[in-house]
């Protein structure tokens, strides 16, 4: 059996002073001591920023970073009831990247903790041939929550969250494994033309 390890954490936000950066480093850090290989992927990060208008060579870096990961974890806040528009002009600017792959959804926000961006991206993303793991983390207001290291402030709290993070993580080995296993059994391509209405 393939272990499907690589997985890419795709940042939901490009604000300045965003809380992003707090929730993704706690997420990679217990990703890794889950036995993940995390890398983060910044949409803010100048070699990718240019995605935003269509910027063909930074597409082309953007598929080089997601090219073979065996899955995606998107942490993302919620603004106005939806994924921010720069994670969906992220994700929409590549297509057999996100094929016959798992993605993970964290989300956090004010009250809604995020969880209708989560829903939101749902449905965009199996419109890319991804499976959505239907176990999600959620973070009401983290900026009372995490420090500026991605640290879970009080204990109790951190318990919680790791439980949920160990739920989260289980998932997100059984389908990285199985669609590792799944596409090097049959590769994930596409169908003869005609076959199908796009
Ligand atoms: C334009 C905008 C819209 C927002 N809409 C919501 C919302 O609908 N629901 C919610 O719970 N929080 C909402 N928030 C709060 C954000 O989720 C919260 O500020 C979060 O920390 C933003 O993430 P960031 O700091 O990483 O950019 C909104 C924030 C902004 C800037």
């Amino acid at each position: 059996m393939t272990q499907g390890n690589r997985i890419v954490v795709i940042l939901g936000s490009i604000r300045e002073g965003r809380i992003n950066d707090r929730v993704a480093a706690w997420v990679s850090a217990q990703l890794s001591d889950h036995g993940f290989a995390p890398e983060i992927l910044d949409p803010a990060d100048p070699e990718i920023l240019p995605v935003q208008i269509g910027d063909k060579q930074a597409i082309k870096r953007l598929q080089e970073r997601m090219k073979g990961a065996d899955g995606f974890v998107i942490v993302t806040p919620e603004y106005n009831h939806a994924e921010p528009g720069h994670l969906k002009t992220l994700i929409d600017s590549v297509t057999a990247e996100w094929w016959a792959r798992p993605v993970g959804l964290i989300g956090y926000g004010g009250i809604s903790g995020g969880l209708r961006a989560i829903e939101a991206l749902r449905v965009i993303l199996a419109e890319l041939h991804t499976v959505t793991i239907r176990d999600t983390l959620s973070f009401a207001s983290p900026w009372r929550r995490f420090d500026e290291l991605g640290r879970i402030l009080d204990a109790d709290d951190r318990a919680a969250a790791e439980a949920a993070m160990a739920v989260f993580a289980h998932r997100l080995r059984w389908w990285t494994d199985s669609l590792a296993d799944a596409r090097i059994a049959r590769p994930y391509d596409r169908p003869e033309a005609g076959d199908f209405e796009v």
